[in-house]
């Protein structure tokens, strides 16, 4: 077996064999093929795709190249979810917490924020004190006692993926179904819970952009999951306007406490709400319209809030925020922008958004880039809404930067609107 056969087997769309996949996998991850020959095949497959047996093989090499872990001491039904990415998706730190509440086990490894989306990761660790890096013994025992953990993605998980997935950032190469598709489902597979339910983003602040591309990227994570044994289901769902109100890193833990505490109801909710009772109904605890039922009553019972306020203390964070949640990070300066006339919010781009909120200091350019906790956006309208001349549309917040320029510039750039 060579490399080059293989780069001109896909780049003439001719199928490769499971042990070509393999080798190449092995190979390139050992470091024995170097990364100019790598990209020159990760092109081949961004312009020519692979077969559905191929993207099966390719994410089962990948789960291969390191760690699968073994979740069978935590003694429940364990489901993960995942989402493809998007603009103040805090849904991971509602889900979690709910899914736990109504009994089934939810041991999940997220990643850090790079461009315009967040990272679930830098969210925790806006709480003070929170450990993001557990040996897996006591992630392990985490779940185990309150059914719920989150941690960075540590070990030795995917690391075919971790190299394959920077050399794709570096070469242009990141938007393809079946590589985001092998990406995702190599570190879901070795993570290795009972049930996979996954999220898959679409509109303006999402990898798919239409929603057939973001069809076909779920459809194929499905089949994959299938395929490997688990029980799998995605769902395609809206990220062309911001997911909830608060973007940015600690103002997004203190919106998914509030929507557990039973503030606000809405979209997110709503959201979350839909995503649990797949999950559950996943893990056989149900019809869908009972295990909806068992989400809305681990929130209005306050459930939910306990298992997440017992999951912080156990990683040793500032549990106290789950009650007052003036206790996460405060900005130094903030700035209103506002109406200058009656209008109505035909939209609010989720990536200009993100690019806002990047600006602000809450998120990162490069993968080194030092995050300001306090900074994001509050949004005070959604898109439908009708706002009269002076009202605020958002109040942007940061510690680093006290010159707001560009951002307004950006945010006023984000709206879609008309005068009324
Ligand atoms: N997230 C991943 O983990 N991999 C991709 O390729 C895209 C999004």
């Amino acid at each position: 077996m060579n490399i080059i056969d293989i780069i001109n087997k896909t780049k003439k769309s001719t199928e490769l064999t499971d042990k070509e996949i393999r080798w190449l996998v092995e190979n390139y991850t050992d470091g024995e093929i170097p990364d100019y020959q790598m990209s020159a095949w990760l092109m081949s497959v961004c312009i020519n795709g692979l077969t559905e047996r191929e993207t099966v093989s390719l994410t089962e090499a990948m789960r291969d190249s390191g760690d699968i872990l073994d979740l069978s001491g935590i003694g429940s039904v364990t489901a993960d979810k995942h989402s493809t990415g998007g603009v103040g998706d805090k849904t991971s730190l509602i889900i979690g917490p709910t899914a736990a509440a109504c009994g089934i086990a939810v041991p999940k490894m997220s990643g850090r924020g790079l461009g315009h989306t967040g990272g679930t990761i830098d969210k925790l660790e806006s709480i003070s004190g929170y450990r993001t890096e557990l040996p897996f013994y006591e992630f392990a025992e985490i779940v185990r006692k309150t059914g719920f953990s989150i941690i960075s993605q540590s070990g030795n998980l995917c690391p075919a993926d971790k190299k394959i997935y920077s050399l794709r950032n570096a070469t242009g190469t990141v938007d393809s179904i079946p590589l985001i598709c092998a990406s995702i489902m190599s570190k879901k597979l070795a993570l290795n819970a009972d049930g996979i339910l996954l999220d898959v983003k679409c509109g303006s602040g999402a990898f798919m952009k239409t929603r057939s591309d973001a069809e076909k990227l779920a459809v194929l994570m499905e089949k994959v999951g299938k395929s490997a044994g688990k029980k799998c289901r995605a769902v395609v769902t809206d990220m062309d306007s911001p997911l909830g109100n608060n973007i940015g890193n600690a103002l997004e833990v203190r919106e998914a406490v509030e929507i557990l505490q039973g503030k606000y109801k809405g979209r997110l909710y709503d959201l979350c709400m839909k995503l649990t009772a797949n999950m559950l109904e996943l893990a056989g605890k149900g019809t869908f319209e009972e295990c909806l039922g068992f989400a809305e009553n681990a929130v209005s019972s306050g459930k939910a809030l306990e298992v997440l306020r017992e999951t912080i203390r156990l990683h040793s964070g500032d549990c106290r925020i789950c009650d007052d949640v003036s206790l996460l990070p405060q900005p130094r300066y903030s700035y209103e922008v506002r109406a200058v006339h009656d209008m109505k919010i035909l939209g609010i781009n989720s990536e200009e958004i993100g690019m806002t909120s990047l600006i602000l200091g809450a998120g990162r350019l490069t993968k080194d880039d030092i995050i300001d906790m306090s900074a994001g956006i509050v949004m005070n309208c959604a898109v439908g809404d009708c706002i009269s001349a002076d009202d605020t549309i958002m109040t942007l917040y940061s510690s680093t930067c006290s010159d707001f320029s560009e951002a307004v510039f950006r945010a006023v750039n984000s709206l879609k609107f008309c005068s009324i």
